[in-house]
């Protein structure tokens, strides 16, 4: 799989980013609870190497608590500040600030021996589309800031974003990476619409969702789609036949039935994405640290 997200505009965001990193004192990342890894952009730690670093596990009102749990526990051991924040409702924004004086404290202590009591931190912001950058920032800023566009050929580029009298963010737009090497990264970012179905068939995309589903999260799926048991999960199948399988029951039992009495898998694996995307299956995580 290659998807090419507007590469001339990927390259000017890594240049302005690189070119940015000596104006802030720490880089945050907002990333996908459900994905932490797949929503990582692979480059932002050559880019910001050596800044103080913090991760925002955003969206957790629809991942797994307990996969939150772990991956925060993950990253505080590498050492980055991490916040849970769903960032539609503002659970978890309001405590942006005080992390932030948390993770630079030894720097805002130093500047305050030296009398520098006033000087304001900045922190860049990075996030890839669709992962709640903006929604983010309002909450923290607590007002509508304009929003810095994902797409190519539009001026907003990158914008400070004052929050209080002492600490500014770096809003920048959000990009992808050119390719992804692993399958799976691609994959996570289509079930959760990251990036568009298209990339591959809606068919197929259910069927690993529902694989993964079926594996990680049985009882979840028996419960969303009224499953007395679940199809036997068969050593020799891999994850599309397995999957076709859950599809076919699931379609089953919500009535979408094709002539001669077939399933409609396709009808299935779209609505299996839309109830994903919205929460309404429950709560998951894709990744496990
Ligand atoms: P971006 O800047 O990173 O591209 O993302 P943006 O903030 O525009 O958010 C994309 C969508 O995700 C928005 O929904 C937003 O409300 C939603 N969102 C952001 N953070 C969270 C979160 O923590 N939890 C949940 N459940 N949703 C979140 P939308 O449907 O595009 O807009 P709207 O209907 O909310 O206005």
């Amino acid at each position: 799989m290659n998807i090419q997200w507007y590469p001339g505009h990927m390259t000017k965001t890594r240049r302005m980013i690189a070119e940015q990193i000596k104006n802030v004192d720490a880089v945050c990342e907002i990333l996908d609870a459900r994905i932490p890894v797949s929503s990582r952009n692979p480059d932002v730690d050559e880019l910001t190497a050596g800044k103080p670093r913090m991760v925002v596990l955003n969206r957790v009102d629809q991942a797994d608590p307990e996969g939150t749990k772990r991956w925060a526990e993950h990253f505080r051991a590498k050492g980055y500040a991490v916040l849970e924040s769903d960032a539609k409702s503002g659970v978890g924004t309001a405590k942006f600030a005080g992390a932030v004086r948390e993770l630079l404290a030894d720097k805002l202590r130093a500047y305050a021996e030296k009398g520098m009591t006033g000087r304001v931190v900045r922190v860049m912001i990075l996030g890839i589309p669709n992962v709640g950058k903006s929604t983010f920032i309002n909450k923290v800023a607590g007002r509508k800031t304009a929003k810095t566009e994902d797409r190519p050929g539009v001026t907003r580029s990158k914008q400070w974003v004052p929050i209080d009298r002492n600490l500014e963010l770096l809003d920048t737009p959000g990009i992808l990476w050119p390719k992804f090497d692993d399958q799976s990264v691609g994959m996570n970012l289509a079930y959760t619409g990251a990036v568009k179905d298209d990339i591959l068939d809606v068919e197929t995309l259910g069927c690993y969702l529902m694989a993964y589903l079926g594996e990680h999260y049985p009882d979840a799926l028996k419960a969303a789609y009224k499953l007395s048991a679940l199809p036997e999960r068969e050593a020799e199948k891999n994850d599309i036949a397995y999957g076709y399988r859950l599809l076919e029951a699931a379609g089953k039992k919500r009535g979408f039935l094709i002539s001669g009495g077939e399933v409609d898998t396709e009808r299935m694996a779209k609505i299996l994405l839309d109830e994903f995307r919205s929460a309404k299956l429950g709560r998951f995580t894709l990744e496990v640290p």
